[in-house]
């Protein structure tokens, strides 16, 4: 039998940098995988809206700690919708926006709201019978026994150059401002003291520079087949 057409079960991590189109290609696998999906970012982004809303100090981590601990984050798993909320608020568009970019990096390098969070990822995907979760430290730290660890990585050029497109951008200074955010955000999650961004010693790297969004897809579904039926 091919591996093409087994179903699927088993959890599936896929951990990178930012501007890889990870979100994307993690929902379109989860729903060619029949799985379930889980963005932690958006978890880390709303757990933000909660920090900035608490007028809390991002150099305060005790602060940042009770604001996210007193919060209630809504995430769904279902890959076909997306929808977050903090305390019964909808805040799906908000968590996008550039006031919570910004100051995510400083709350998601609280260790406290990082065990908050692990602990509630772990919760949401427990009964999951094939699930895709998204993230830094998921292959790492949330889900070490992972049936497939996917490191998606793309050169920072490439990634630019995907955000800009996404955010209907073609000025190359704005572009060249995205790529140093990107950059900045990368030195600040891979070099933090907790959970630091790094590859899992068994994940897979793929590399989707010079690939289209549905190449990507299809070799990590590939992938995930082959692993759940070995
Ligand atoms: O994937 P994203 O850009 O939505 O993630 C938002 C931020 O959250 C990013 O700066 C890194 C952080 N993050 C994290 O520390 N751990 C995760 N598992 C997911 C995201």
């Amino acid at each position: 039998m091919t591996a093409y057409g087994a179903v699927f079960r088993g959890q599936v991590t896929l951990d990178g940098p930012s501007g890889t189109g990870k979100s994307s290609v993690a929902r379109a696998v989860a729903l060619e995988l029949g799985a379930a999906y889980l963005d932690t970012g958006a978890m880390y982004r709303a757990a933000t809206v909660a920090v900035l809303d608490a007028g809390v100090d991002l150099d305060d981590a005790e602060g940042i700690t009770r604001a996210v601990r007193e919060a209630a984050i809504g995430i769904g798993t279902d890959a076909a919708t997306e929808r977050v909320t903090v305390d019964d608020v909808e805040v799906t568009d908000r968590i996008r926006g550039t006031e919570v970019t910004r100051a995510v990096s400083p709350v998601s390098a609280v260790p406290e709201v990082r065990r908050l969070l692990v602990d509630a990822q772990r919760a949401l995907v427990a009964d999951a019978a094939a699930v895709v979760v998204e993230g830094r430290d998921i292959g790492t730290v949330v889900l070490p026994d992972a049936t497939l660890k996917v490191y998606l990585t793309a050169a920072p050029e490439a990634r630019a150059e995907r955000r800009a497109d996404q955010l209907g951008v073609t000025d190359p200074a704005r572009i060249a401002a995205i790529a140093a955010d990107l950059r900045r955000r990368d030195t600040y999650d891979s070099t933090r003291a907790d959970s630091p961004l790094r590859p899992a010693a068994d994940a897979v790297t793929v590399d989707s520079t010079h690939w289209e969004r549905h190449q990507t897809v299809a070799r990590i579904v590939e992938l995930a087949r082959e692993r759940a039926e070995a």
